[in-house]
């Protein structure tokens, strides 16, 4: 019998139990089932790096105005599918004074968070010309939004941009959009699950081609302003969030509350177009919808079959965050500067135990420390690191869930490690490393 820090006959009991063939290809869900019940039956807490949840409370102005909103009674009335008119002019605020970027509060639009902002503009963009059949992913990402194409229905391609940073972007893209059938192309930036964040000059390739493709370019702002090498903190001063908005006018933003103001439980967030798209016209969206204009289509065509609008209580404290972040009087980019730095302790404990960060730059910079980083150890593939690494209390995912091909990478979430957890980490890793010597 081996000694691990977790006692090595539980573990392998509740991993027979869970019915699972490994856990290295486990779902994010049976993972945290399977160490839930280690944890139980041992007493002992894991290093949780599993789960992509916020680890810290919902922005209090955000609680109070919903409070507030809820004790005047907005509960018992239909929102607007639009969207209530303060949201949208704060979101419009937003936009511009942490990205620099005007866009109409009328195309700035409450969705059930991002995830249906996502759903909504996949259905509606795969109608808009009969010709382009297929949304690209610029991979690795998030694994729920191909489910949502695998529901709906529609064609998806992806690729994983390890290989292609840079100057190596534009010619993989176009391999892509030449083909004709690419109505849009979807990233998140910074990335979840690599933290890479694109550079100007790839983010003006992307716009470019967009605008020479007809292509339109959803870029997913689910950790706005979370690259703290930068500071993204002041509003209307710069540096500002990097966006394609600056290169095309062909994009949709989706901006979630969930990671910045840590209001995941509300499911809202916010899907703001272009005025040039909004306005756009695009005659195949007839055949589905009695107008063939984009955004009155995505609203009230898709958003109002879906879900008849957001939360309206939810919208209220969406609204307060937005105007206290624009107002100055909320650095929200401050109140979640401690996943950063959780990951520079925890990326240092990692890599002085043998462990390498996988995707490591952001083409000729190092990688920023952020909610996510990701990880692997020599000789392993991400399978059998998974299924070694939970013997010594430290449980993660794969990345070949997310569409990358490093097949020996593991993604790491920082949220829900506590610091007094490094001391443990430590020792863990420590003893890993002297128990799997690479020479
Ligand atoms: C890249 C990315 N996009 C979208 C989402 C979902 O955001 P929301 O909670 O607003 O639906 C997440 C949440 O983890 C995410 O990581």
């Amino acid at each position: 019998m081996r000694k691990t820090p977790i006692d090595f006959n539980v573990v392998n009991d509740k991993i027979k139990e869970s019915g699972l063939d490994s856990v290295g290809t486990g779902t994010i869900r049976e993972i945290k089932k399977l160490i839930d019940e280690i944890e139980s039956a041992t007493g002992k807490k894991y290093i949780r790096m599993e789960m992509g949840v916020p680890g810290l409370p919902p922005a209090p102005v955000g609680v109070n105005a919903q409070i507030k909103a809820l004790e005047e009674g907005v509960a018992a009335i239909y929102p607007n599918i639009q969207g209530l008119e303060v949201l949208k002019e704060e979101a419009s605020r937003f936009i511009k004074l942490f990205m620099d970027v005007d866009i109409d509060p009328s195309g700035c639009v409450p969705t059930v968070g991002s995830m249906q902002g996502g759903f909504a503009a996949f259905l509606t963009l795969s109608r808009i010309d009969k010709n382009k059949d297929t949304t690209l992913f610029i991979d690795p990402g998030f694994p729920v939004h191909k489910m949502q194409h695998k529901v709906l229905d529609i064609k998806y391609e992806s690729f994983d941009v390890y290989n292609y940073r840079g100057d190596k972007l534009r010619e993989k893209l176009e391999s892509y959009f030449k083909t004709g059938k690419i109505h849009s192309v979807l990233y998140s930036n910074p990335n979840n699950p690599s933290w890479i964040c694109f550079t100007d000059d790839e983010l003006r390739t992307i716009g470019e081609l967009a605008n020479q493709y007809g292509v339109v370019i959803l870029e997913d702002l689910a950790y706005f302003g979370m690259d703290f090498r930068k500071g993204y903190d002041k509003p209307g001063e710069p540096p500002f969030q990097p966006t394609v908005a600056k290169y095309t006018d062909n994009y949709i933003l989706f901006i979630s509350s969930s990671k910045i103001f840590s209001y995941a439980g509300e499911r809202i967030g916010i899907m703001a177009l272009s005025d040039t798209l909004f306005n756009a016209h695009y005659p195949d969206l007839k055949r589905y919808y009695v107008n063939d204009k984009l955004g009155y289509s995505l609203i009230f065509g898709t958003l109002y079959p879906l879900s008849s609008g957001t939360s309206h209580s939810a919208q209220y404290a969406l609204a307060a965050m937005l105007k206290a972040a624009n107002d100055g009087t909320f650095n929200f980019v401050e109140y979640v500067k401690e996943y950063g730095r959780k990951a520079h302790e925890m990326k240092r404990i990692f890599t002085e135990n043998g462990f390498k960060i996988v995707y490591d730059t952001d083409v000729n910079e190092p990688i920023a420390d952020g909610f996510y980083f990701t990880f692997s150890y020599p000789g392993m593939d991400a399978e059998q690191l998974l299924n070694e690494l939970i013997y010594y209390g430290v449980s993660a995912i794969s990345l070949l869930i997310t569409g990358s091909e490093r097949k020996e990478g593991i993604r790491a979430c920082t949220s829900l490690v506590q610091s007094d957890q490094f001391g443990d980490l430590e020792q863990r890793l420590q003893q890993f490393h002297q128990d799997h010597q690479t020479e």
